[in-house]
């Protein structure tokens, strides 16, 4: 099986990347993100401190996160609810990150990231894929863009959902963020030593889809 990880800070286009690259290849699209997103819904729905360990770690128990594949989108289901939508709710942001900080959370969703690798060819996004879920893929991708434009695009984007926000709060939590996903203990954000950095600032979402199709398929036919 061919694993392409792409991990990289909120908002730099990994998602959109991802889902052309598969498109293109034929592989599996599997947003890990949307994992962690709805570990922190059911805790946020329960109107518990996301951050608190104490809390989280209990909540596990009642907590089942699967994804579906239906015609190649992804779907996340909580405990048989589709909470594909719900979770991108700017609030679950904040959520995520704060479960993603404790070891417990992440030992829950590891196997289950690492089973969809067994079984099908992938292309897989999130913080920690190249380092941690998935070591030994042979493609590795580092996406990265400035703070600023991150939030720009994510103030787009849920603008265009209809969602209120205001531009300097959404800058301000994109650094939080950075700030969180990268300063945790276990499996933070980094660039894996094997990963190849992009950095996709100034670029229209179409340059860098090209611009990554091009190096993951170069990488391909080196290693395979
Ligand atoms: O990619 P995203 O914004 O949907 O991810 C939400 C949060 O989940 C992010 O702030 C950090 C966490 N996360 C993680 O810790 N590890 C991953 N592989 C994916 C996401």
């Amino acid at each position: 099986m061919t694993a392409i990880a792409i991990d990289g800070p909120a908002g730099a286009g990994k998602s959109t990347i991802a889902r052309a690259v598969a498109q293109k290849l034929g592989y599996l699209y599997v947003d890990t993100g949307a994992l962690y997103r709805a570990i922190g819904l059911a805790v946020f729905e329960q109107g518990d401190d996301t951050a608190d360990p104490d809390v989280v770690i209990p909540a596990l128990k009642q907590i089942k996160v699967e994804l579906r594949f239906i015609d190649g989108e992804q779907r996340v289901f909580l405990n048989g609810r589709d909470v594909s939508a719900d979770i991108r709710r700017n609030e679950i942001s904040m959520a995520a990150s704060n479960v993603s900080a404790i070891p417990a959370v992440r030992e829950f969703l590891f196997e289950l990231q690492r089973s969809f690798a067994k079984n099908n060819h992938v292309v897989m996004d999130g913080r920690d894929i190249g380092t941690v879920v998935l070591p030994h893929a042979q493609v590795k991708i580092f996406l990265t863009a400035s703070a600023e434009e991150r939030a720009r695009r994510r103030f787009e984007e849920l603008t265009q959902k209809g969602q209120q926000v205001d531009y300097d709060t959404l800058l301000a939590e994109v650094r939080q963020r950075d700030y969180n996903d990268s300063h945790r203990a276990v499996a933070p954000l980094k660039q894996a030593d094997d990963a190849i950095l992009a950095d996709t600032t100034g670029n229209r979402m179409e340059e860098s889809i090209e611009q990554i199709l091009k190096i993951v398929e170069k990488r391909l036919c080196d290693v395979i």
